[in-house]
């Protein structure tokens, strides 16, 4: 029985699946620039690109031409034999990261594997070499790095790691942007420091220029290396390839997937030159990983972003969005805090049960946000996202905290008067 309705795929994923999404009921089936239609060719609005995978929108020409022409000539082969996209990739994230070498992967959370296995074999042949330094992980308070062992082991929130334990061994928690915790939980038995250059599940948090250059002198005063996380921040996100490239420092090694194919799975590690010296043949390894299919595509999207401008479109268009989301908080006190970089952007509210309304009263006017963190709208829309789209956003988050903040912020005033729960 071939099932098209939504009731139906919905009775059908409910017996099937296990479930781990709490899905909104929508389904969709197509969609072209930054809208997504559903089955009825409702279009919604997409200010979150399939959470920071949908650089170029729905329907790109480029993107479909990359798959078509790709998938004509050579769809997979292993990675025991050459094709022709890994090294022409790697020549683009190379110049564009200020990195060395690259590892292909398929995900983020592969790649961050990736990235925590090349840091403890880097620290194992600088042992080999008779320096002293451990196996020990420093991460950050409110991290996300994936859902595999490794990266769960250095994601902070305990509801993704606790009900796998034991997790990883070896990982230790620094408060963010603390400069003084980080100086005081590092030392020779660290291999690594581990950072989002801009928090994205935490809530859309950047690192602070100061903390930033602290983990980076840290890390180079004993040879342990700095993994800075740039799955969701990096590709152009936020006008510059990489968001460490606004702080101006260069991380040991970086990982990259969500946009890096425009919506084909792909992830990468890069690393120095010097790091590279720890992985032999045969120490890591994929069956898809850097596939031709992913390749072609990623190579299609980088040359269409910089044809485009795209960089300098997404640092423009996300200035404005954010102006326009500080302008809103004047008017709306609910808004405690508007923060992020180009199209990384996020308004922050005084109560969860706000935000958890505002995402549905935005879904009710056909745009796609979504909340992290509990109390953080967060924006991450296409890059190819205009001004026109930016007020169409506004006005319909104004008309929602016109009509609800008052209400809801009532509300929780009344519980909290009788004992209740504060969601602030
Ligand atoms: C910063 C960061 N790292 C890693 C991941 C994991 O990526 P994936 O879901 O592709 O495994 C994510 C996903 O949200 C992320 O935002």
């Amino acid at each position: 029985m071939k099932l098209t309705k939504l009731d139906q795929i919905r009775a059908a994923e409910a017996k099937l699946l296990l479930s781990t999404y709490d899905r909104n009921p929508i389904l969709f089936v197509g969609g072209e620039g930054v809208h997504i239609a559903d089955e009825h060719g409702t279009k919604y609005l997409d200010l979150l690109s399939g959470i920071g995978v949908n650089a170029l929108g729905y329907g790109h020409p480029v993107i479909e031409e990359a798959i078509a022409k790709q998938s004509r000539a050579l769809i997979h082969t292993s990675n025991l034999f050459y094709h022709e996209g890994q090294a022409e990739l790697a020549m683009r994230l190379t110049e564009r990261t200020g990195l060395d070498r690259v590892f292909f992967s398929n995900t983020g959370t592969e790649a961050w594997e990736g990235a925590m296995k090349l840091a403890r074999a880097y620290a194992g042949l600088l042992r080999s070499e008779g320096k002293q330094i451990g196996t020990k992980f420093l991460a950050l308070e409110q991290s996300f790095h994936g859902r595999t062992f490794g990266s769960v082991s250095t994601t902070y929130k305990a509801k993704y790691r606790e009900p796998f334990g034991p997790v990883v061994p070896g990982v230790e928690f620094v408060r963010f942007n603390d400069v003084a915790d980080l100086r005081a939980k590092f030392s020779s038995e660290v291999c690594a420091i581990l950072v989002e250059s801009i928090q994205g599940e935490g809530g859309v948090r950047p690192l602070t220029q100061e903390f930033f250059a602290e983990a980076r002198a840290l890390a180079t005063s004993t040879g342990a290396l700095l993994i800075v996380d740039e799955i969701q921040s990096g590709m152009g996100r936020t006008g510059k390839w990489c968001a460490y490239q606004h702080y101006d420092i260069l991380p040991d090694i970086t990982t990259l997937a969500k946009p890096i194919a425009g919506g084909i799975p792909l992830g990468a590690v890069l690393c120095t030159e010097e790091v590279a010296r720890a992985i032999h043949a045969g120490m890591h390894g994929t069956t898809f990983g850097g596939g031709p299919l992913a390749c072609a595509v990623a190579i299609a999207v980088i040359d269409h972003i910089e044809r485009e401008n795209l960089l300098a479109h997404a640092s423009e268009v996300g200035d404005y969005f954010q102006a326009q989301l500080s302008q809103l908080a004047k008017r709306h006190t609910a808004i405690i805090d508007v923060r992020g970089k180009g199209l990384m952007l996020a308004a922050e509210l005084d109560s969860a049960d706000l935000a958890k309304l505002t995402v549905a009263e935005m879904l009710k006017r056909k745009i796609l946000i979504n909340c992290t963190s509990d109390t953080v709208l967060r924006f991450l829309p296409p890059y190819i996202l205009e001004r026109a789209d930016v007020d169409t956003a506004i006005a319909a988050l104004d008309e929602i905290f016109t009509e609800h903040a008052g209400a809801v912020g009532a509300a929780n005033n009344a519980t909290q008067s009788a004992g209740g729960q504060n969601h602030v």
